[in-house]
């Protein structure tokens, strides 16, 4: 982690480790907490001992690591009761599909289940699994039950599993998890209003089996719907095609194409507060689309490009328009490009990113912004992208306080 900077530091964090080759990534979770000055202890389900050894996070947290509900001499020191009363925050990284699945129906046979049906602090999962676990509907029950319950879930992301399969299952990065987990807590400064967001890329299809698009992964986006929900608003998100899991609680609308994401955006805009256009939406779209795939016959080839509608300035002309929040991706002179939309697409403010040099940007966890609107400008420092959406979000809820004062919720 490089300057990451939270709000609140010295939690007392109880870290609940399960079976599954993610349970090194836990080893960096503690270092990356205790750098924090969190104080940690870690409990290791039987399995997770198959994968790591207690010596290795008793020498990272500084803290003797629990493994046995029924233990005399942890009892006498520390017993279950006790290290459930001790925790500011309960995290189990990496959760497994049969813990959370004896969180979710009460059961309590080891130390960890009983723990958690013990501990009255904040509970985070971030679970970590096969993909074809994560998918299986029992997984998503459990699931979507404990998030009734109030517990938080980080991740998971998608990408290649250490089985060798592709998809969801795989444990959110250390670095993410912290940012989550310490994040400030977010004042409701967006209560009662209603936001909608755009994120990741859009696809323009040449055939049936190509397309042009770009490297957004809808990461800034997915923050900015998370951080938005966590301070109060009603969220819509407006999605091209990405790799993560939307917040619950968002309405999510999966779109494809420029076409589709203007559509879906126009046809839910009415009664939005603030629109933030953080989808990196293709400016042009192949003026046919061919029914077969297209064969390689010539030398060089030529694509017809149609423009596409530009959704942003659309909402930002609507007679009743919301407060409307642009990005900037560029390469070069990036105040001037930036400024130049903020006019010329009327919006009332524009956050603007460094794209394809060094840190930040297309799908990085991290990036930093120049923020603009008429009259003003901020820059955001480089960080993870979860604290950056809620720094965004509070210049946006005062700029719109400022804006329409008699409107506050
Ligand atoms: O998704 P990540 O990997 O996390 O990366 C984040 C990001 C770099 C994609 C994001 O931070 C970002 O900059 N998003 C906007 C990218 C972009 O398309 O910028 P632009 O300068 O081309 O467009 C300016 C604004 O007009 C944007 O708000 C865009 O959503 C909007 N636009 C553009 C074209 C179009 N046809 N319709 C639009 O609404």
């Amino acid at each position: 982690m490089h300057n990451l900077r939270y709000a609140i530091i010295n939690k007392r964090i109880l870290l609940g480790v399960c079976g599954g080759i993610a349970a090194y990534k836990s080893a960096e979770l503690v270092r990356l907490l205790r750098k924090q000055h969190c104080q940690v202890r870690v409990i290791m389900t039987r399995a997770a001992q198959q994968f790591l050894t207690p010596l290795t996070f008793q020498a990272l947290s500084g803290n003797p690591v629990h493994t046995e509900l029924f233990d005399a001499e942890q009892e006498q020191a520390m017993g279950h009761i006790h290290l459930a009363r001790w925790a500011d925050i309960l995290l189990i990284a990496p959760a497994s599909a049969n813990t959370l699945a004896k969180m979710a129906h009460g059961l309590a046979d080891d130390l960890l289940s009983t723990l958690y049906l013990a501990a009255d602090c904040p509970v985070w999962v971030a679970p970590a699994m096969n993909q074809a676990m994560w998918h299986k509907p029992v997984t998503q029950d459990n699931l979507a039950r404990l998030r009734r319950h109030g517990v938080r879930v980080i991740g998971p992301a998608t990408g290649e599993q250490a089985c060798g399969e592709q998809g969801f299952g795989r444990m959110s990065e250390p670095e993410q998890i912290c940012g989550q987990l310490l994040a400030p807590p977010t004042q409701p400064v967006l209560q009662g209003r209603k936001l909608m967001i755009s994120a990741g890329p859009t696809r323009e299809p040449l055939d049936p089996v190509r397309f042009i698009s770009n490297r957004s992964s809808g990461k800034m986006g997915y923050a900015l719907a998370e951080a938005a929900i966590r301070a109060g608003a009603d969220v819509t998100l407006i999605s091209g095609p990405v790799n993560l899991s939307a917040p619950a609680t968002a309405k999510l609308i999966k779109v494809e194409t420029a076409l589709q994401m203007y559509e879906a955006v126009i046809g839910h805009i009415a009664d939005c507060d603030i629109y933030i256009g953080a989808a990196a939406v293709a400016d042009y779209r192949p003026t046919q689309v061919e029914a077969r795939k297209i064969k390689k016959q010539h030398e060089h080839g030529m694509i017809a490009l149609e423009k596409n509608p530009d959704i942003i300035a659309v909402v930002a002309g609507l007679p009743d328009k919301p407060f409307v929040v642009g990005f900037a991706a560029e390469t070069d002179d990036l105040e001037n490009y930036a400024t130049g939309k903020l006019r010329n697409k009327n919006l009332d403010m524009i956050a603007a990113n460094w794209v394809g040099q060094g840190e930040g940007g297309f799908d990085s966890d991290r990036n930093a912004l120049q923020v603009y609107w008429p009259g003003g400008k901020k820059n955001l420092a480089m960080t993870d992208k979860q604290q950056l959406a809620a720094q965004l979000l509070n210049l946006i809820a005062e700029r719109l306080n400022e804006k329409n004062p008699a409107q506050n919720p």
